[in-house]
């Protein structure tokens, strides 16, 4: 009987090499797909253990944290870690300049001293439950237009059928494979999430953005935090009273260490990828959306950086939307890098061909390829102007919030117009100025203003351009080709505008005028872009869109059909449900003749520190127990050093921050917190010999809190695996 087992395993091994380590797999399916081929890699749970609906499972001590990241359960008491990443925003709006627990540190010496992470949520996976007959028999025979809008009328039904807003429960139902699949996963939210604790950002961010997505990497990329309930156990709003959540599943911490070729699985919530982009999505990509993204950031990037580092106001009240724009710049300049690398489009022409070969003669699909062909040529010269739009004029964020006025446009024009209506639109937009206020740099947004209006009058289409747009601004403030026309005319701008001008912005509440909005020159500005934006650009959006989406589903449903076999054992593309991947811990050799070892230590954190610098200073204790080696129980007794982070085999992306690394027997190791430069292209295309996961070692996690926070308090709450 052993033996007989033995060479099942052996051949469904075999049968599944081809798959090397991508996969982002969906717990509940883990047992029928892959569960052989990961006790093979060395996984020592049961299926129950991976997953269960009517037991706890490690599932449920899996987090959505916030509104993109993921983040673990560690303690009976409800102790959360996630990424720093994750939490810059809720650690950056507990500081201010006298307690500046950003670049201070905070510990919660007890859970009086915790912190109400206001706006912080955290989500609980319940169920998942597979609903595409339902969906799909109620779509039979439409396509277009009509399909996209009878789709999104059933999954808002079906997602109210199965939320019940009384328990803070809320559903969502994910459209797998292009949506030939569709699965309802319900969550609980919790909404009493509190900070407890995390180091410096120097440390927190150590290498900042010239080390983002790169290894070797010595970040210490981790930050805690706690929900509470009410003393019934359930999910509350925000109380003084409430107690931490005790929950159905945690994960115990193990600081006994790993090797090189050991077991990694990371469960959590990849936000999205198209592994099955076109050769023309590949290509527009390359050719235009990348490029016009990157230089459009790297301007704003540019800009805010000026201001925030002289001074330390300006840089807390910037410094989590300057990361997020960095964190994304720099993932698109690697991703059109590596994609014309590895040739990831004439990959897709091969793919696309074999297709071709199989789809001949079949009506339904024949016509594929030409036809998405078609879609791309006729939205292609528009796409530029698109990001544009998104990148450039409405990132600014004072013309983001001008155009978020048209409502108020609309509510004083409209033919028989209602008081109430002005008046809801006035009171949401003083809502939202105090707000855009509040992270309001001027300097910098002003020079953003003048540099895009300037690159978007040279770059885009001269046929495109908002009808006497640029024609006014010359005559009022010189050449087009002179950089300071522009330069004046973002002066004048942030000069008249009553946005920022409380005692006219109240003038205008007190009694709004269709035509005081209307000659705003911030309002005509964000207007002027976006009217022209809207009458000739959108519709030739949507219809790319939904053809795209048409010919995606299509493609996909080709593709399960041609090979049933294959279908059973495929993926979905990431849709910020949870997933679960695994792989080994593995080193690697990104180019010739060089070696990447699978752990960073202490040693090279010293290395590259350097006194007072942006990115790679460090806090005087951790410097001085560096020096003497104090490591505690935390030293890695291969390497007789702090290990601090580590790579792993495992296909994950963004949203995944935060996820819990485990090993074999379910214990945590890491949180996983990037992704390496060679394969940025990752979304696109896995790449099985050079894609690496990168982790934090929760060693170094605990050394901090123990020895440098001296919260010795959290330490004992983990249950610690030795
Ligand atoms: N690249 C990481 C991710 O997307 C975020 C790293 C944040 N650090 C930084 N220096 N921006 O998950």
């Amino acid at each position: 009987m052993k033996k007989f087992l033995f060479t099942v395993f052996i051949s469904v091994s075999f049968l599944l090499k081809s798959f090397a380590d991508e996969g982002m797999w969906l717990p509940l399916l883990l047992g029928q797909q892959v569960y052989s081929d990961m006790v093979k890699k060395g996984l020592k749970l049961s299926k129950e253990q991976l997953y269960s609906i009517n037991k706890a499972s490690i599932k449920d001590a899996i987090v959505i944290f916030g509104g993109g990241c993921t983040g673990e359960i560690v303690s009976n008491q409800g102790l959360i870690f996630t990424n720093h990443h994750c939490g810059y925003d809720a650690i950056a709006n507990a500081s201010s300049v006298e307690h500046n627990y950003l670049r201070d540190g905070f510990y919660a010496k007890n859970k009086g001293e915790e912190i109400p992470a206001k706006g912080v949520s955290v989500q609980f996976l319940l169920s998942i439950q597979d609903v595409t007959t339902q969906i799909l028999d109620s779509l039979k025979g439409l396509s277009g237009i009509e399909r996209a809008q009878r789709q999104a009328r059933v999954l808002m039904n079906l997602n109210s059928k199965y939320s019940d807003a009384t328990q803070n429960i809320e559903a969502r139902i994910s459209s797998l494979f292009k949506g030939n699949q569709f699965l309802v996963f319900v969550y609980q939210r919790y909404k009493d999430v509190r900070l407890v604790g995390t180091p410096t950002e120097s440390i927190g961010k150590f290498g900042g953005d010239t080390d983002n997505w790169e290894w070797p990497r010595h970040t210490g990329d981790f930050s805690v935090f706690r929900v509470y309930t009410n003393k019934e156990g359930k999910t509350a709003d925000y109380d003084a009273e409430n107690i931490p959540m005790v929950p159905k599943w945690f994960l115990p911490v193990s600081i006994k260490g790993f090797k090189d070729g050991d077991y990694a699985m990371i469960y959590g919530y990849p936000g999205g990828t198209n592994r099955y982009e076109t050769s023309f999505g590949v290509n527009q990509k390359i050719d235009i959306d990348n490029p016009t993204l990157v230089k459009l950031r790297d301007m704003r990037l540019k800009y805010m950086f000026e201001e925030m580092k002289k001074d330390e106001a300006v840089k807390l009240q910037l410094a989590s939307s300057y990361a997020g724009i960095a964190n994304y710049w720099k993932f698109f300049e690697g991703e059109t890098k590596q994609l014309i690398k590895y040739d990831v489009f004439n990959q897709k022409k091969k793919v696309e061909a074999e297709f071709a070969t199989w789809a001949n003669g079949k009506k339904e699909y024949e016509t594929i390829f030409p036809e998405w062909k078609t879609a791309y040529e006729n939205w292609r010269p528009f796409s530029k102007h698109r990001v544009f739009i998104t990148e450039g004029v409405f990132g600014s964020p004072l013309m983001a919030f001008a155009s978020s006025l048209q409502q108020v446009e609309i509510a004083l024009v409209q033919p028989g117009k209602k008081p109430s209506d002005v008046k809801n639109a006035i009171e949401a937009a003083s809502k939202a100025r105090e707000e855009f206020l509040k992270n309001e740099n001027k300097i910098s947004d002003q020079n953003i203003v003048g540099d895009v209006t300037k690159l978007f009058y040279q770059d885009v289409e001269k046929s495109q351009h908002p009808i006497d747009f640029y024609r006014a601004i010359s005559s009022v403030h010189g050449e087009l080709n002179d950089e300071q026309t522009f330069k004046k005319y973002a002066a004048f701008i942030f000069k008249n505008t009553f946005i920022l001008d409380d005692e006219k912005w109240n003038a205008f509440v007190a009694n709004p005028d269709a035509i005081v909005l209307q000659n705003d020159p911030a309002f005509a500005h964000a207007s002027a872009f976006l009217v022209n934006y809207q009458n000739k650009y959108v519709a030739k959006f949507q219809q790319f869109n939904i053809k795209n989406n048409e010919l995606g589903r299509l493609y996909l449903k080709g593709i399960l059909e041609m090979d049933s076999v294959k279908a059973k054992k495929m993926y979905p593309d990431a849709t910020f449900t949870m997933r679960v991947s695994y792989g080994n811990v593995k080193s690697y050799r990104p180019r010739d003749a060089v070696f990447y070892d699978y752990v960073c230590t202490m040693s090279g954190v010293l290395q590259k520190y350097k006194a007072k610098d942006y990115e790679f200073d460090l806090p005087e204790n951790l410097l001085e127990l560096a020096k003497k080696k104090d490591f505690g129980q935390y030293i890695d007794k291969q390497k007789n050093d702090l290990v601090i982070s580590f790579i792993t085999t495992n296909d994950i992306t963004g949203g995944n921050s935060g996820s819990p690394v485990l090993d074999a027997q379910g214990n945590l190791i890491g949180l996983a917190f990037d992704g390496n430069y060679e394969a940025l292209s990752h979304k696109i295309a896995f790449d099985k010999d050079l894609n690496r996961t990168i982790c934090v070692d929760v060693r170094y996690v605990l050394w901090c809190i123990d020895k440098l926070g001296g919260a010795s308090n959290l330490i004992n709450e983990l249950k610690l695996v030795k």
